[in-house]
């Protein structure tokens, strides 16, 4: 009864001084055709980092403001968390589980530092770890960094100190832009290029990284050498086929962080804080448009099929397999994806072969070991790999390892790199990011009345932390849209409101507004 109150309250003080109808009431007045007394549904399609959150920024309102909504989640896979996922070195669930998908975010990622923070998760930060790292270009080491003042030194000396500090320039007015999505006055949009825009981000979208960044001063050799290791580590592209954003973005790196034990776990904490059911194990196979003006979306899985008031894709379209009416479809271009392989592996090797990588016997190969292709482009060999990274140890002396690689690697591979010592392998193929050339078109946020598409973000930017942003984005738009609420306030609907706005550098849009 107090419960009720509460929102009753809420409800009417907004109905005061906002320009959106009360949720309360609206239930009411939307089903006119059938069902009266029947809570509108909202499907979400997919449990990553998209759905998960999408479920979760509704559950804010519903707390909020009382919105009346059932919201169901729909997932194929047996798991939450969709490319984020962990797996247990020789799959022993005694020994630390290692991310098999997403493994990091950064401390400008709100919403994942918040997360943890609410939900009690452990974090590991990377700082703490004391790696080595070396750039590889197919046929030599060419830099290394982190083991020594005299790593340090040789990098300065081949990259000088300007490069390094223009590109911590750029990215540093990047974030700095970024930031404002978490501020009460963050933009919304139904358009990924009005947002660019509105950032002031056109030409850093419709140029390669290499042309943003040499635009700026900043030297070839770095720019091909060193950002570009960061482009192909974080996004298995060249730092000249990927757009300037997602170069930007790659160099964000700054205090790294993971979830203790698995990043799915915010994920699963998203939807347990959520009040939606989750099917697992079910996937979606078609939408189609009935003629119910209040439950037009019919959704068809396994589970039958079930009339829904809205839907929220949150997954990339056209892995999906989902058969959508083509006025719907033929809105979404094809979205080509990178198909990576990822590689984990336990060994008895210290650290890589000394002989594959041509390096003087006796001296230690870098823990973590990214590439350029600097090498091919002057005519030599291509790298193997896209990254090889040491992740700690399993005990005195045995280390897991995780390899990218755009070609399935073989055990003979692996027996000539890590001498002979490998002790248990994990192979897993991924779909795993877009394919990021510069582009100033985007798939449509709203596809159709009441049907939204979060992942029409990642060819702009594709991380966890990203696409939850996306969501909450596609939720207040959708919740304003249709059931004339939003997560924080009346700010959606184009009136500076009732948001409280705050000065305060721990304000995050969504959880403290
Ligand atoms: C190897 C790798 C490393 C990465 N590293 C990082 C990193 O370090 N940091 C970072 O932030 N990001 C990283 N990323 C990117 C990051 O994983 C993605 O940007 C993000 O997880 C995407 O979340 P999502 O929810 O949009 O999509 P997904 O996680 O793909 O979720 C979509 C979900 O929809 C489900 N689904 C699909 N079709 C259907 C259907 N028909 N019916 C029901 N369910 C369906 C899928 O099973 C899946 O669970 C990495 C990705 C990979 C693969
Ligand atoms: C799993 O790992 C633990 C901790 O190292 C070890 O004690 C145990 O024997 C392992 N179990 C199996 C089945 O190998
Ligand atoms: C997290 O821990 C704090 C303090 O131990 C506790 O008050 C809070 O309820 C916990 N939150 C969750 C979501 O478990
Ligand atoms: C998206 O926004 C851009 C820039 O604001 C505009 O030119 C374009 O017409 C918009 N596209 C759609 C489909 O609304």
């Amino acid at each position: 009864m107090r419960r009720f109150l509460l929102l009753w309250f809420v409800s009417s003080s907004l109905a005061l001084q906002l320009p959106f109808k009360v949720p309360f009431f609206q239930t009411f007045r939307a089903e006119e055709d059938e069902s009266l007394n029947e809570t509108p549904r909202i499907a979400i399609i997919g449990a990553g980092a998209a759905g998960s959150s999408a479920a979760f920024w509704i559950s804010r309102a519903q707390e909020r403001f009382g919105l009346n909504v059932q919201v169901d989640v729909y997932e194929r896979q047996s798991y939450i968390g969709g490319r984020s996922t962990t797996v247990y070195p020789h799959g022993n669930s005694s020994l630390s589980p290692v991310e098999l998908g997403a493994s990091i975010y950064v401390q400008s990622n709100k919403n994942m530092v918040r997360a943890a923070e609410a939900f009690n998760l452990s974090t590991v930060s990377f700082a703490e770890e004391d790696g080595t790292f070396g750039v590889w270009d197919g046929e030599q080491v060419i830099v290394q960094a982190g083991g020594s003042w005299w790593d340090t030194l040789r990098l300065v000396w081949r990259y000088g100190f300007m490069s390094p500090r223009r590109v911590n320039t750029i990215v540093q007015n990047m974030l700095s832009q970024y930031l404002t999505l978490y501020s009460a006055h963050t933009p919304k949009w139904d358009n990924v290029t009005g947002l660019a825009s509105e950032f002031g981000w056109i030409d850093m979208i419709q140029n390669t990284a290499a042309q943003v960044f040499e635009s700026q001063g900043v030297s070839k050799q770095y720019i091909y050498e060193l950002v570009e290791a960061g482009t192909r580590v974080n996004y298995a592209q060249n730092i000249d086929a990927i757009h300037g954003i997602e170069g930007c973005v790659s160099m964000a790196a700054d205090k790294a962080s993971q979830i203790k034990g698995g990043n799915w776990q915010v994920f699963e904490n998203f939807l347990k804080h959520s009040k939606a059911t989750v099917y697992l194990n079910t996937a979606v196979t078609g939408i189609s448009q009935a003629s119910s003006s209040s439950r037009p979306w019919v959704v068809t899985s396994p589970k039958g099929s079930i009339r829904y008031k809205s839907v929220i894709l949150a997954a990339p379209f056209h892995q999906t397999g989902i058969t959508l009416p083509s006025s719907l479809s033929s809105q979404i271009p094809e979205q080509p994806y990178v198909h990576l392989h990822v590689t984990l592996l336990a060994t008895t090797a210290p650290h890589m072969s000394t002989e594959y990588l041509n390096m003087v016997p006796n001296t230690k190969p870098p823990s973590m070991l990214l590439t350029t292709w600097e090498g091919v482009r002057r005519g030599g060999k291509a790298p193997e790999f896209n990254s090889v990274s040491y992740h700690g140890k399993i005990n005195e002396n045995e280390w897991v390892v995780k390899i990218f690689s755009m070609e399935p690697v073989s055990d003979e591979w692996l027996e000539k790199v890590f001498d002979g010592q490998v002790t248990w392998v994990y192979r897993k193929e991924w779909d795993a990011y877009p394919v990021l050339p510069p582009t100033t078109e985007f798939p449509p946020v709203k596809v159709d009345t009441g049907f939204y598409y979060v992942n029409a973000f990642e060819p702009f930017i594709s991380t966890m932390e990203t696409e939850t942003i996306a969501a909450r984005n596609v939720v207040d738009l959708l919740l304003n849209e249709q059931y004339g609420s939003s997560i924080c306030g009346s700010r959606i609907s184009g009136s500076e409101g009732d948001t409280k706005i705050s000065d305060d550098d721990n304000f995050v849009f969504g959880w403290d507004c």
